[in-house]
C-alpha cells in the first residue's frame, strides 16, 4: 500500500492545503495529514483545535487520516512506516527553504522521498498567516477556508487579538 505524509503546522488548514490534500490523496493509497505539535512559534490554534479543523475538512476523502506528530517528521515518518512526504510549494520562495528541508531529511532517512506539489494557482497568495491577518481585522475569509470553518477561524482569531 502506498503510504505519503503531508506535513505541517496547519494554524489553521487554508483552502489552499485542502487543494494539496485533495490532489494528493488522489496519487496514494492513503495520506496522512501530520499535524506539528512542538511548534517553534506559538500557534494560536491550539493541536487539538488544528486536527479538528482539519478533520472537518478532509471528512469526505476516505483515504485521509489526520495525525498529529512532535520532534523530528523522519522519526514520525519511520513509526508509520511511510517513505513519501508531500510539501506544496507557491513560488521561487518557498523553494529553498523546502530543498534544505528535503536535503535535511533525506539524510537522516535515506529512503524517504520528498515530492513537490506546486500551489493551485489561485491559492498562491495563500497562507495560514495571511487568514489570521485578515480574520484578526473582520475581513472575509470566504475561498479562503472551508465554508464551514470561517465563523470558527474568524472568532478565534479575533479572540487572540
Ligand atoms: O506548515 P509548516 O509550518 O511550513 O510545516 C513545517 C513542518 C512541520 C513540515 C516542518 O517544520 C517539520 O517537518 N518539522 C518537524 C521537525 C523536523 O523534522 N525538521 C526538519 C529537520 S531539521
Amino acid at each position: 500500500m502506498s503510504v505519503a505524509v503531508y506535513p505541517g503546522s496547519f494554524d489553521p488548514c487554508t483552502n489552499g492545503h485542502l487543494d494539496i490534500i485533495n490532489r494528493s490523496s488522489k496519487l496514494f493509497d492513503k495520506l496522512i495529514v501530520g499535524v506539528l505539535t512542538n511548534m517553534s512559534k506559538s500557534p494560536t490554534f491550539t493541536v487539538e483545535e488544528r486536527i479538528e479543523l482539519l478533520q472537518s475538512a478532509v471528512s469526505a476523502y476516505p483515504n485521509v487520516e489526520v495525525r498529529s506528530f512532535s520532534g523530528l517528521l523522519v522519526d514520525f515518518m519511520r513509526e508509520i512506516d511511510a517513505k513519501v512526504v508531500i510539501k506544496g510549494i507557491r513560488a521561487v520562495s518557498d523553494f529553498e527553504y523546502e530543498f534544505q528541508m528535503a536535503l535535511t531529511n533525506k539524510a537522516l532517512y535515506p529512503e524517504l522521498e520528498t515530492l513537490f506539489l506546486h500551489t493551485g494557482q489561485e491559492y498562491m497568495f495563500l497562507s495560514s498567516s495571511v487568514v489570521k491577518e485578515i480574520a484578526r481585522y473582520g475581513g472575509s475569509l470566504k475561498g479562503l477556508v472551508p465554508d464551514e470553518l470561517i465563523p470558527i477561524v474568524g472568532k478565534r482569531c479575533r479572540m487572540a487579538e
